[in-house]
């Protein structure tokens, strides 16, 4: 499957303006979820859907250790390129033009994979949970995070536009369920109207 060239093509339109969108309030909203839900993590750390890279400092922070072989992956290289702009830990991401149907990365090469406001655009979201469990090492996290329910999330998409329009996520429980069947377990799984956080980890043996 290829890269779905007019999703790509929204997303590199919205790429000038996306980190607009994170204030200084919001950026310390995201930073203190993470401190609570992922306090800390071990690279290699994937950014799937990283976009212009407003993750960058947060996963920076809560490093265990500094490495330069994290990833930026993205299917828009317009939003990739965009991460490169002013931002002085840049060069600890990879920047990688994929799409999480397709991870062009090697069994069992990842820490940790985060999938922050990117799980609706996932057309086949198994395929994803696959291609996620496969990349990562036993013991490492998965955190898929939203700042909103999936109420709030799947209304948001419906108006945002024709190539998102029908992206949709399901409840956080549902999706939970689903991470079970590829070979992880559950650590967390919170649905609010302004929070959606599932952390789960690869398990040691399958
Ligand atoms: C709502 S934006 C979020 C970007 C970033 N995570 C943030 O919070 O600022 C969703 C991002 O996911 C990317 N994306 C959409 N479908 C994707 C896919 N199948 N594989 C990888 N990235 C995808 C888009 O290009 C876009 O940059």
């Amino acid at each position: 499957m290829e890269i779905n060239p007019e999703k790509q093509l929204f997303f590199d339109r919205l790429s000038p303006d996306w980190d607009y969108s994170h204030d200084q309030v919001k950026m310390q909203r995201i930073s203190r979820l993470f401190r609570k839900y992922a306090p800390q993590m071990d690279a290699p750390v994937l950014d799937l859907g990283a976009g212009s890279g407003v993750l960058m400092p947060v996963i920076h922070d809560r490093l265990s250790s500094g490495s330069q072989f994290n990833i930026s992956a993205d299917i828009s290289l317009s939003m990739l390129q965009q991460s490169r702009v002013g931002q002085t830990i840049a060069g600890q991401f990879n920047l990688l033009q994929a799409d999480g149907h397709f991870l062009p990365l090697r069994d069992a090469s990842l820490n940790a994979v985060v999938c922050f406001q990117v799980f609706p655009h996932f057309e086949h979201k198994d395929q994803v949970l696959a291609e996620i469990s496969r990349v990562l090492r036993p013991g490492g996290l998965m955190l898929v995070m939203h700042l909103m329910d999936h109420h709030g999330l799947n209304a948001l998409h419906a108006e945002a536009g024709r190539a998102v329009c029908n992206d949709r996520i399901w409840p956080a429980t549902t999706l939970a369920g689903h991470i079970l069947q590829y070979g992880f377990k559950n650590e967390v799984v919170e649905e609010k109207s302004d929070l959606y956080v599932i952390r789960s980890r690869r398990l040691e043996t399958v």
